[in-house]
């Protein structure tokens, strides 16, 4: 039998918190046949709660589930994790200033990174999904600089997968017949969604969406701003933030990080920037990658045309600020 893996999810009594340890006691996010033992991280007001939460985690009676560990104390939180995936932190609320919920964070990815980096199993990956996520990833990358930083990104699979449900819903296929679109840069509303490299599975073989979509007015607009306004869509229509959908996306980066992406396949992550697509090194920013033997790799060599290349420097350009914010916010 497989030894458990650790993994972490810290705001674990949050509502994306209570999709996702489930997936993951299910096996969605590492596989059928792989046995875990949640650490569940939350902050003391929220203390009774995640307790309801590792209750309801034992009622379930999950076989894969070997053991939880649900604290308020992130050095036994962070002990021995071979995965992490970082949901907690400080929410804009209104009247706030972008810089206090900025500076509130750094403190917040600060202090959680040198936990992780003194207390986390050697080779642990981590995945941010609390906003602003490029920079809290970022902000982690910093300060736990004995973790490779290959090791450390952010989630924007949840765009992408968007951008594939939209897809498929204006071509009426599968949406697992869709592949190969692009979340390029923030996730944030400055990202860019690019459709130029997707495909569709068709009888007749695989076609580019530009071909069958035939609406560039539609793929150069509507679908782009869709894309980037779900997030605010959702909160209108539920009055409370993508949940269910963003703890699914959490567990197809993960998994398709540590067993693989498919043969011809890639997914957008959020990865240290190496200057690839003359994106500036130093931001994390979201690629295409594929993913083979518990690595990413940035997919190199698409071609990028005029409109794409603007999108691609505005949101680089937006995550240039955040970065200077949240620099100034640590001195
Ligand atoms: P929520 O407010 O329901 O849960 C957040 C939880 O984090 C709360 O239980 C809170 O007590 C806890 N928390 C706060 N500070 C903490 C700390 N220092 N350590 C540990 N836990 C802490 O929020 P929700 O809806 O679960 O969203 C979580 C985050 O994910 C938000 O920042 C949200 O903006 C972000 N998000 C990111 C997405 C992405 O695609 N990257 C998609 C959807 C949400």
């Amino acid at each position: 039998a497989k030894e458990p893996v650790r993994v972490l999810v810290t705001g674990a009594a949050g509502q994306i918190g209570y999709a996702l340890v489930p997936m993951i006691a299910r096996g969605i996010m590492l596989g059928p046949d792989q046995p875990v033992i949640l650490h569940m991280l939350d902050i003391p007001p929220a203390a009774e709660a995640l307790n309801g939460v590792r209750m309801e985690l034992i009622d379930a009676a999950f076989p894969l589930l070997k053991g939880v560990v649900a604290t308020t104390d992130v050095v036994e939180a962070c002990t021995g994790v071979n995965i992490a995936v970082m949901v907690g932190g400080f929410p804009r609320k209104e009247g706030m200033e972008r810089k206090d919920v900025m500076s509130k964070n750094v403190s917040i990815y600060k202090s959680q990174a040198s936990a992780l980096e003194n207390y986390a199993a050697a080779n642990c990956k981590v995945l941010v999904v609390a906003n602003p996520a490029n920079t809290n990833a970022l902000i982690l990358k910093e300060f736990a600089p004995s973790i490779p930083e290959k090791n450390i990104t952010c989630l924007t699979r949840l765009d992408h997968n968007r951008a594939l449900g939209q897809i498929s819903e204006r071509l009426n296929v599968q949406v697992s017949d869709v592949k190969n679109v692009i979340i390029w840069g923030n996730h944030s509303s400055s990202q860019y969604p690019d459709v130029n490299h997707a495909t569709v599975k068709t009888p007749a073989g695989e076609k580019p969406v530009r071909e069958l979509v035939k609406d560039d007015a539609w793929l150069n607009g509507g679908f782009i701003t869709t894309v980037q306004q779900r997030g605010a869509a959702i909160i209108k229509a539920r009055k409370l933030s993508s949940a269910l959908s963003a703890a699914s996306s959490a567990c197809d980066h993960i998994r398709d990080w540590v067993l693989g992406t498919p043969e011809g396949t890639w997914v957008s992550m959020g990865v240290y920037s190496d200057g690839s697509y003359n994106v500036p090194a130093g931001l994390i920013y979201s690629f295409p990658v594929t993913c083979s033997g518990g690595e990413w790799k940035i997919v190199q060599g698409l071609p990028i045309d005029e409109l794409s290349r603007k999108k691609m420097d505005l949101t680089a350009e937006e995550l240039s600020e955040e970065k200077a914010l949240a620099y100034s916010c640590l001195s």
